[in-house]
């Protein structure tokens, strides 16, 4: 019988299991980055970095609410001039890092993706999905002709798996999808977090400076597992999973739903850095059970929901 793994690759990118923080979680210095990994993440996913420093939204940004939490950060980095030497740092440390990147026109993502990719990194995901910033830097993934464009500009620069990062925002996210697949992204990440808005009924007022912000957590999860679906079923390239990801459970519901890689981020809030080795225990505990040895074995496998009949889930699974 063949021996479990939980390896996986997406476009050339060897992954020790699928497991990632999604970015801007835990993702600002090589330090921290090294705790997830260490914490048993298969790799890193850096903050967004753009062109220049950015200082992001004053204060409040992050506020927990029923069943998740809403940020409205703005896209605080150091810039690509700086964040190259921490690139450097992780790789150092023998931390398998994505870094995160976005720009505020096609130029932009083009020079940002250059420079990350000199500097090192073992994959890049183009953010074209920010809920919290003006248009020409956040919601790129509305509009499927510019997300071809900007992907194909950014594939010119890098020959590094590129992963596009789409917003649940729009109104066919399958169309955004096969625009980055045509644009010669490697893999689609879906997704980021959903638009939304929390008012304090003491101050009569948003809570967020910014207004509104994006929710994350297990609030959004049926919402981005549906987003995987539809991706699965429009691109050829693999879908990396990202929405409310706390259990075991969760984590093979995203892969049955055609997800090859999973990024976990909200639930290291709620459950701190052993979050990684709980899903990855679960998700072990759902292949001993049913008889699976690879991750890929199992990716997309509910899209076939008329044609199988199993008996049970994972029997040994308690979350
Ligand atoms: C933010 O910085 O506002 C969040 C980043 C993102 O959602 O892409």
């Amino acid at each position: 019988m063949s021996k479990l793994s939980l390896a996986v690759e997406i476009s050339g990118l060897k992954l020790r299991n699928p497991l990632m923080n999604a970015a801007g979680v835990l993702g600002m210095t090589p330090d921290i980055l090294k705790r997830v990994y260490d914490s048993g993440a298969g790799a890193v996913i850096s903050k967004s970095i753009g062109p220049e420093p950015r200082r992001g939204h004053p204060n409040p940004t992050l506020v927990r609410v029923e069943c998740g939490a809403l940020n409205a950060m703005g896209l605080p980095n150091p810039g690509v001039e700086y964040f190259v030497e921490e690139i450097q740092e992780i790789k150092k440390m023998g931390v398998p890092i994505i870094a995160s990147f976005f720009g505020g026109s096609t130029q932009e993502f083009a020079d940002v993706a250059y420079k990350l990719s000199r500097a090192g990194a073992d994959a890049l995901e183009l953010n074209a999905s920010c809920p919290n910033v003006a248009e020409e830097l956040g919601m790129l993934a509305a509009d499927a002709a510019n997300v071809e464009k900007v992907t194909a500009a950014v594939r010119d620069e890098t020959k590094l798996p590129l992963f596009v990062k789409l917003s649940p925002n729009v109104t066919n996210i399958k169309s955004i999808a096969v625009a980055a697949e045509w644009g010669g992204a490697d893999a689609i990440t879906a997704v980021n977090t959903s638009k939304g808005i929390a008012i304090d009924i003491n101050l009569r007022r948003p809570i967020l400076a910014n207004v509104t912000g994006g929710l994350s957590g297990p609030a959004v999860k049926p919402v981005s597992l549906r987003c995987v679906w539809e991706v699965a079923q429009a691109v050829k390239i693999p879908v990396i999973g990202c929405g409310g990801i706390t259990t075991g459970r969760d984590a093979i519901e995203y892969i049955l739903a055609g997800a090859s890689a999973l990024e976990v981020g909200t639930a290291v809030m709620t459950h701190g850095l052993d979050v990684y080795k709980e899903i990855a225990d679960g998700i072990t505990c759902y292949m001993e059970n049913n008889g699976f040895t690879s991750i890929s074995e199992m990716v997309g496998l509910a899209h076939d929901y008329e044609n199988i009949g199993v008996d049970n889930a994972c029997l040994g699974m308690t979350k």
